[in-house]
């Protein structure tokens, strides 16, 4: 397994403003190695994160996603297992929206989208999102629950299975 995370191309005033991003980019992140198009190529299965942006993608991951051009071209991108993961302030403030705009590009690379949809009682017990994973901060940026936890690794074994059914 990678864990990776994409390049932060925020300007510097931005997250000077926030003290809690300009912690975590000056320290775990630092531990997280930036990724590249060859992640992407290893990868039998991907399992993307973002916060939502206004029920959106965040421009940082939407941009390493925009510099794939090239291993789509080749259809390097295509037939493997992808799933996706956010959160959002609250809980009807764009989780959905955002796990679909996800999917808009991973359904363009020719991906199998595996979406959790209500496969195991821990989805009904996080909060039903058959979309993906997803966690209500509140105001302020609570880290998620067991349940949502729980949820998230059903996710992630699922991902795993169809993947490696994929790769043969
Ligand atoms: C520019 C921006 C837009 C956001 N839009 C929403 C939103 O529409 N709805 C919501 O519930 N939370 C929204 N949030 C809150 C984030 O989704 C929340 O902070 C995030 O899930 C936690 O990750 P973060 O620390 O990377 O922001 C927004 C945050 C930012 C910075």
């Amino acid at each position: 397994m990678r864990l990776r995370r994409v390049t932060e191309t925020a300007p510097q005033e931005a997250i000077d403003g926030s003290p809690g991003w300009k912690a975590w980019l000056e320290g775990p992140a630092q531990e997280i190695e930036i990724a590249t198009h060859d992640d992407l190529q290893w990868a039998d299965g991907v399992a993307m994160g973002t916060p939502t942006r206004y029920g959106n993608v965040s421009a940082q991951l939407k941009q390493f996603m925009d510099t794939t051009g090239p291993l789509w071209a080749q259809g390097l991108l295509a037939g493997k297992a992808y799933t996706g993961f956010t959160s959002a302030m609250n809980t009807h403030g764009g989780n959905e929206s955002t796990l679909l705009a996800l999917y808009n590009t991973l359904h363009h690379w020719g991906g199998v989208i595996v979406a959790p949809g209500y496969t195991d009682p821990a989805l009904y017990a996080a909060g039903g999102n058959p979309y993906g994973t997803s966690h209500a901060t509140g105001p302020n940026n609570e880290p998620p629950s067991d349940l949502v936890l729980t949820a998230a690794r059903h996710q992630g074994s699922r991902l795993a299975d169809i993947a490696g059914k994929l790769a043969g």
